[in-house]
């Protein structure tokens, strides 16, 4: 039984059909990419599969239950958590304020304990400090020490997106969406956060399915492609296959790809850094 299985969805938005019958799946463990041109339905996916919105038909299934009309919060607790795609941190709260955001819900007292910081509250509070730290730890040490307590306004762009994804990892999901990660990162940092994601997988035991348009990036950590187009399923395999396959080269160039501009397409794609 895959971790994730999304069966036959589609959600339309007035005409336009923005998911279109669409079937995807993610096993335990695996790095699953999400690629296809602007407008092609991934963030769609991902506000589908988290709650954001209901499939108009079709079903969605996390660890074997449908997850499918739930509530967005009610699938962060069975344990699948995002970043999105336009950053939404809160600004004038710290980098460790905004990560614990993410384990609010699993605080275990009430107002009254709060107010009177009880031995619990005061240990669940310091286990969940604890936790937060441990998740940023995986960006190295930029986001430690004294720097937990700097407002999110003072952070590089890049900054604020790893501390997106390290509040995602907090909220204890097993499951995490990643949308665009590398988006506004220079190559370099591109390059750190493909490794991060690898061993937020292999040391985190967290399994991925992302989207991302940095080709550099999705060929080199993809167990499995999934290319969408005007909200259809156009392709799936390997990275290898799918950005050889015509199908998607046609797609991301609107035009058939005949002889030599499918050799170009090809190794457009494999150049560092860039978007095909
Ligand atoms: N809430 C919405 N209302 C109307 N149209 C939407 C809504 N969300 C997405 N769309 C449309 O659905 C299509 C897919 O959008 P999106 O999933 O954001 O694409 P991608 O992330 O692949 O660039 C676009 O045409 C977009 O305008
Ligand atoms: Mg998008």
């Amino acid at each position: 039984m895959a971790m994730l299985e999304v069966k036959n969805i589609s959600k339309s938005f007035g005409g336009l059909k923005a998911m279109n019958d669409v079937s995807i799946s993610v096993g335990q463990g695996e790095i699953v990419s999400v690629i296809g041109p602007n407008g092609a339905g991934k963030t769609t996916l991902f506000n589908l599969i988290t709650g954001v919105y209901t499939p108009d038909t079709g079903d969605i299934k996390f660890e074997g239950s449908s997850i499918a009309g739930k509530k967005p919060n009610q699938i962060v607790d069975l344990g699948v958590a995002r970043t999105f795609q336009n950053l939404r941190l809160f600004m004038n709260m710290t980098i460790l304020e905004n990560v614990l955001v993410s384990q609010h819900h699993k605080l275990k007292s009430n107002w009254l304990s709060a107010l009177l910081r009880t031995p619990g509250y005061l240990a669940q509070e310091k286990a969940m400090r604890e936790y937060a730290v441990e998740k940023l730890a995986f960006f190295g040490p930029r986001l430690q020490s004294f720097r937990l307590h700097q407002p999110v306004f003072v952070l590089s762009y890049a900054n604020r997106r790893r501390t997106e994804m390290a509040r995602a990892m907090a909220t204890g999901a097993k499951l995490l969406l990643l949308d665009e990660p590398s988006a506004g990162m220079n190559p370099k940092e591109t390059r750190e956060i493909t490794q991060i994601i690898r061993r937020m997988r292999d040391q985190g035991g967290y399994t991925i399915l992302l989207v991302e348009h940095k080709m550099n990036l999705v060929g080199e950590i993809s167990d499995r492609v999934v290319v969408l187009d005007y909200g259809q399923k156009i392709a799936e395999g390997s990275y290898q296959d799918v950005v050889n396959d015509p199908t998607v080269i046609e797609a991301y160039l609107g035009k058939k790809a005949e002889g030599k501009e499918e050799t170009e397409v090809q190794k457009a794609a494999k150049m560092d850094g860039r978007t095909i």
